[in-house]
């Protein structure tokens, strides 16, 4: 029979990973791999924080919607006839069938099974030939909803209808990127991500990751953005994200092979922030690479202890669009972002190969790895608070 690893031993050792990043230590490995401690992390992390599921503008106008999922929850974000921006389960409470798939416009929900159907808002409008079933009501009934909230044209959802609400907790990374003006920034919605084959906090470290920047990307599409130049500021304790910035060699520098923006400047950004790239986080699903013409925003959905699902999107100043070389230079810079992000892929997938080993071990950091210790200063806590918690109820 196989032992628990959720013991008192392993939380009170993740004490280790959130100290100051010259004396820190990963997670243990096990909290990468093991599908027991997956299934405590949905509630010590996603039943409660807020995750980030798309962009406003892909549900513009009344009756817009679209689907998504996230640790095996199928979601559906619709606006409603009533303007008004709703986050729901897609799952028929007849009989879990998904009351919508991908993308659309609809006036209502028919679930294709059995014809259920529920309105925008989640309520169930009709339900045909239940008229015998006996206390059958179907007013009583709807889809469930989650809390919503929009920070820079993101949709965040909660499930947790308790949840405090999140833009209070990142004033400021809002200050931070204020001047990108992302909730009017452009971009087309992308097609859904590939799913790949490591765990999620896989992936938002190597996002995070300054130290790698001048060793694995070496070469003309990234040597502009050199390790030494990372800066990984402390913020206040309660903040819900963190970052750190990266000073760039050249101003307005831009991956492509030409290393310069060759779409529109962000209008409003400070020559500070023209001499940098900016990489910020808000756990557990989102991550941004801010640079000087063009914002790459990854949500990253997790599906299970050793996958995740990753949508990648693209966002631009308001009428880049209307340049007439737009997707010519999108196509460019889209050309050296894909090279970067394989070479990334290729290592994460082996780093997740490396954690299952019985030899993978808790290492220790380089200073320019301080968003690692940033991004388990935000776990550790909520870990172990979730861990008394669970204890309890055993
Ligand atoms: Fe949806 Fe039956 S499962 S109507």
């Amino acid at each position: 029979m196989t032992r628990s690893i959720l013991n008192d031993t392993l939380f009170n050792a993740m004490d280790l990973s959130a100290l100051s990043v010259d004396e820190a230590v990963t997670l243990a490995p096990e909290c990468y791999t093991d599908a027991e401690f997956y299934e405590f992390e949905k509630e010590a992390v996603f039943n409660h924080e807020w995750l980030c599921v798309g962009r406003e503008s892909w549900v513009q106008q009344p009756g817009d919607y679209f689907t998504t999922h996230i640790v095996d929850e199928p979601i559906v974000i619709a606006r409603g006839l009533d303007g008004v921006l709703r986050a729901m389960s897609s799952v028929c409470q007849h009989r879990a069938m998904l009351v919508a798939e991908g993308a659309g416009n609809a006036r209502a929900f028919v679930c294709p099974y059995h014809h259920w159907t529920y309105g925008l808002d989640g309520a169930l409008v009709n339900a045909p030939a239940m008229g015998k079933t006996c206390n059958f009501d179907r007013k009583n009934i709807a889809l469930p909803t989650f809390q919503v909230e929009i920070w820079h044209g993101f949709i965040f959802i909660n499930f947790d209808p308790e949840a405090a609400p999140l833009a209070p907790r990142l004033s400021s990374l809002s200050s931070l990127i204020a001047n990108y003006d992302l909730a009017n920034a452009e971009g087309p919605r992308p097609e859904p991500g590939e799913r790949h084959p490591w765990n999620w906090k896989v992936m938002l470290e190597n996002n995070n990751d300054g130290y790698h920047a001048s060793r694995l990307h070496q070469g003309p599409l990234h040597d502009f953005v050199p390790s030494e130049q990372a800066v990984f500021p402390e913020l206040p304790a309660d903040t819900a994200g963190y970052y750190r910035t990266n000073g760039t060699l050249h101003k307005d520098a831009s991956f492509n092979a030409t290393q310069r923006a060759l779409l529109p400047v962000f209008p409003d950004l400070s020559e500070e922030e023209r001499n940098r790239m900016t990489f910020v986080n808000i756990p557990p699903t989102l991550s941004l690479v801010m640079m000087s013409d063009m914002v790459i925003y990854l949500i990253i959905r997790a599906e299970g202890p050793e996958h995740h699902t990753m949508d990648t999107g693209l966002l631009v100043a308001p009428d880049a669009t209307k340049d007439p070389s737009y997707e010519h230079k999108l196509q460019m810079n889209w050309a050296a972002s894909e090279e970067i992000i394989s070479q990334d892929f290729h290592v994460d997938e082996l780093v997740q190969v490396g954690l299952r080993s019985r030899h993978a071990i808790r290492g220790r950091y380089s200073w320019q790895e301080g968003a690692q210790q940033a991004f388990n200063g935000w776990l550790v806590p909520r870990y172990q608070k979730a861990w008394q918690q669970w204890r309890a109820r055993k």
